[in-house]
């Protein structure tokens, strides 16, 4: 270790800083500082009084110190584990539909619209700058099935510095929007070229993400070949499972011979500990097991299940088969591209299901605010890299005003109490409390237009 030539620090903040370890939901670091690197890493973290000695050991001026203000604190940044990028123009509308009519009406057409380079690029960076704005500093992007729009997507992302895993979605059964499919074969060809092509970019923030649509939407061969791609190439995968009781028993018909909706994935080598899969809700015991074991995780989309009229995803439940598990906004089945919201809606499920049975051990707003950021950074195994303030990890992170003037807490801070604080923002907090967002070390934002 002491080999190693000491990291050169390129800023050092003092203040609160809240996040979210293995052990607790919430660790309140109060008068801390924290050093970023020239590489954007978490160099060191330690006591505000112990100053000298850390700029002594570290090599920074301790007069260039950033202080934080009485009402500013640090969090990790969000991450989203499940936004449909291609889906953002139409968010907001359009949701008096159940999942698959949804799907046929509203989402097809829109997606088929991609070919057009000059809409993919209005959308996609309006969807990048929304969610940046709102704290996204992760986004796992499923696009459409058109390989050059999703490349665009990544070069957004790369240029306002957003992490982000990207999906060129695959389908090659469509029934109702007949030509927004593939082939079999364009589908594996051009998800080769989309993986090859976004990895030449070398974009440092930005992976590609095997993704076939649902299992409605792809044949056997191409879930099969999709499975073995990720698996050459040791790539994430992500799609959807068990959204809503109508597709669960068209998928239960149409692949009879798989025990589960679950088991369409396993034996098609697409349940991995790589693999992010949306919704879940309906879910038996049986398949959180092997989830568990394939050490493959859920993303919880409230926002979206509860306005498709879904289903209500049992968050303990999961968890108590330690299944790994982020939150998802889902757009645009989800209505809103904030995290926030996904925090509120989330702990809003989980109320309905108290509702429903008062003995419910609903889920704390600490529990809710991990899910949203470390929890969301295990579900993308990204846990090693981001998620939370640890030394070594990359410097993610937004800061919080809680006081910003003309936002919606200006004068309804009644705390002292960092965690209280905490809690507050997370109800009550928009984009305007979120001062700065941190991706790897960088100020992504407020950026310019
Ligand atoms: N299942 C398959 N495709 C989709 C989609 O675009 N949105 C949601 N919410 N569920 C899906
Ligand atoms: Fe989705």
């Amino acid at each position: 270790q002491s080999d190693r030539p000491a990291a050169t620090i390129a800023n050092v903040y003092r203040g609160t800083f809240m996040h979210s370890t293995q052990k607790t939901a919430l660790e309140v670091l109060e008068d801390e500082l924290l050093g970023v690197d020239t590489d954007g890493k978490i160099a060191f973290m330690g006591r505000g009084a112990e100053l000298q000695t850390l700029s002594q050991t570290f090599g920074f001026n301790p007069s260039e110190v950033t202080q934080l203000a009485k009402d500013e604190f640090f969090i990790p940044g969000l991450v989203d584990t499940h936004i449909h990028a291609c889906q953002y123009s139409y968010a907001g509308t359009a949701l008096d539909m159940p999942l698959l009519q949804w799907l046929n009406t509203y989402t097809f057409p829109v997606e088929s619209q991609f070919t057009d380079l000059n809409f993919a690029q209005r959308v996609y960076s309006q969807v990048v700058k929304r969610t940046l704005r709102n704290g996204t500093t992760t986004a796992c992007y499923f696009t459409s099935i058109h390989t050059d729009a999703s490349l665009l997507l990544g070069k957004l992302a790369n240029d306002f510095g957003q992490r982000a895993l990207v999906g060129k979605v695959c389908m090659d059964i469509n029934d109702f929007v007949e030509h927004y499919k593939e082939t079999t074969q364009e589908s594996q060809d051009e998800t080769c070229r989309f993986i090859k092509e976004l990895l030449d970019k070398k974009y440092p923030l930005v992976r590609p993400v095997v993704t076939p649509r649902f299992a409605l939407s792809c044949k056997e061969t191409l879930l099969g070949e999709l499975g073995a791609i990720a698996k050459k190439h040791n790539l994430p995968i992500q799609s959807h499972i068990s959204e809503n009781l109508e597709e669960v028993k068209l998928v239960k018909q149409l692949f009879p011979k798989y025990a589960s909706y679950t088991d369409v994935y396993l034996k098609n080598n697409l349940l991995t500990d790589k693999t992010v899969m949306a919704h879940g809700c309906h879910l038996s015991d049986e398949e959180l097991v092997i989830f568990k074991e394939t050490g493959a995780s859920l993303s919880h989309c409230p926002n979206s299940n509860i306005s498709l009229c879904s289903g209500l995803l049992d968050v303990r439940n999961v968890l108590k088969h330690q299944v790994k598990l982020g939150l998802g906004t889902d757009v645009a089945g989800g209505y809103s591209a904030s995290m926030l919201d996904a925090v509120r809606r989330a702990r809003d499920t989980s109320k309905v299901l108290t509702i429903q049975n008062p003995n419910y051990n609903t889920l704390t707003f600490e529990e809710v605010f991990r899910l949203a950021t470390l929890g969301g950074s295990q579900a993308l195994s990204l846990d090693g890299q981001t998620g939370n303030f640890e030394v070594g990890k990359d410097f993610d992170a937004l800061r919080v005003n809680v006081a910003a003037p003309g936002g919606p807490m200006d004068l309804s801070v009644n705390s002292e109490e960092p965690k209280i604080i905490l809690e507050k923002f997370l109800n009550l907090g928009d984009d305007r409390n979120i001062a700065e967002v941190y991706v790897a070390g960088r100020k992504v934002v407020p950026f310019t237009d």
